[in-house]
């Protein structure tokens, strides 16, 4: 069983003057009826009492929980225990006090069920045994029972959900169809995508049909995960970047559209992206009631390309969480003012949490969030 929401530390006259917005908003929030929690209200751009944060990769190696946890099982092994994957995902919302849970799994898990080999190597990244790379491989995937065999992984949900008692919502996720085709392509993580690109430009019906197939299978994924209780769902489309927008128009985004129309109706989505400035209209096309953009282009412009009527997620740059708590604190407040407060802000960084970040520089982070967005 872990505590969440631990009583308000007593504060001196200084700190509380400072801290003052912040633990008014804070506190009660866990006697609010989840659709009221600033998390969800962000995402349907609903005015907030301070802006809501959370992080990608919340739950991992920077962790000393994680890592002890890890050194005695294997990472499919956690992700396959649903009380182990329960306590890894609350263990951050706990710490960080953050404003959503997420949900400890990963985006290749359907690549299993799908006959193509996945093993995690340790350090060295997931590698997957099977890479399609024609029409035939394509074929030759199999057809698989995703609310049968990935039950693994709505059990965690529920049980999550269970420990949580709506203090903070769950996100559930999976990877978008291109992110996914290119694992299962290039065989494990890729610098320029050959055989993923390759395919899409000489055998355009097989890549219709993996496409098709990965998109199917993953809408089907999600709406389990909602039925189990998770309240938002993000796709990750970290690897779209690596295209073209006539590419992405063609070949990327039918298969998002896709999985994004097939969802349980409600369920807010949070499309993310990264290295995706170039795309941002194609993306939006895509679908999703909040867009995750990465650092790499600066949250207001992002948000007036992408315009007023989407929520947007983001944007630090990892790396800054590595740098001094000042440095973040000043980060922090320049995203927050390009955001001006308009609701529909979501803070997050424009990728995951990296191993060599400092647990405290995580919490500089949130706090930063809270304090300086208090209004
Ligand atoms: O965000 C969270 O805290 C929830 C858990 C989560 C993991 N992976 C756990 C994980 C999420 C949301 C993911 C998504 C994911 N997985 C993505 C999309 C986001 C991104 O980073 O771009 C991708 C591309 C993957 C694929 C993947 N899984 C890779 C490339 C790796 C190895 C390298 C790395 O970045 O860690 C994994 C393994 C993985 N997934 C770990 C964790 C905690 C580390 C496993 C270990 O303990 O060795």
């Amino acid at each position: 069983m872990i505590m969440l929401w631990a009583p308000p530390r007593r504060v001196n006259a200084v700190d509380f003057k400072i801290k003052a917005p912040y633990c008014f908003v804070t506190f009660p929030m866990a006697n609010l009826a989840p659709s009221k929690h600033p998390f969800l209200a962000a995402c349907r751009r609903e005015p907030t009492s301070y802006t809501p944060v959370w992080l990608m990769r919340q739950a991992g190696r920077y962790m000393k929980e994680y890592r002890d946890l890890r050194a005695e099982h294997g990472f499919l092994d956690l992700c396959k225990k649903p009380e182990l994957a329960a306590e890894i995902t609350i263990t951050p919302v706990e710490k960080l006090k953050v404003d959503a849970a997420i949900l400890f799994a990963d985006i290749l898990l359907i690549i299993e069920p799908m006959g193509a080999g996945l093993e995690y190597s340790k350090g060295g990244g997931p590698v997957i045994h099977h890479p399609v790379r024609s029409g035939k491989d394509v074929d030759a995937l199999r057809d698989f029972d995703v609310a049968s065999e990935l039950a693994y992984v709505y059990e965690a949900v529920k049980q999550i959900c269970k420990e949580l008692k709506g203090k903070v919502p769950l996100i559930g996720f999976a990877g978008a169809p291109f992110t996914l085709a290119s694992y299962l392509i290039e065989g494990g993580g890729s610098r320029h995508y050959i055989h993923t690109k390759k395919l899409c430009y000489t055998a355009p019906e097989a890549w219709k049909r993996l496409m098709e197939r990965i998109a199917k299978v993953t809408a089907e994924y999600l709406n389990c995960q909602i039925a189990a209780g998770a309240q938002v769902v993000q796709i990750f489309d970290s690897w779209a970047g690596c295209l073209s927008p006539m590419d992405y128009e063609q070949f990327v985004l039918p298969y998002t559209k896709m999985v994004i129309d097939a969802l349980t109706p409600g369920t807010p989505v949070i499309n993310f992206s990264t290295g995706t400035s170039g795309l941002l209209t194609q993306i939006r096309a895509a679908g999703g009631s909040v867009m995750g953009v990465d650092w790499r282009v600066n949250l207001d412009e992002a948000w007036s390309a992408l315009g007023d009527d989407v929520a947007i997620q983001g944007n630090l740059d990892p790396v800054a969480l590595l740098s001094s708590p000042k440095e973040i604190r000043s980060r922090v407040g320049d995203i927050l003012n390009r955001a001006a407060g308009k609701p529909g802000h979501i803070f997050n960084l424009g990728h995951g949490v990296l191993p060599e970040t400092p647990v405290d520089h995580v919490v500089t982070m949130v706090e930063a969030v809270h304090e300086l967005s208090a209004r």
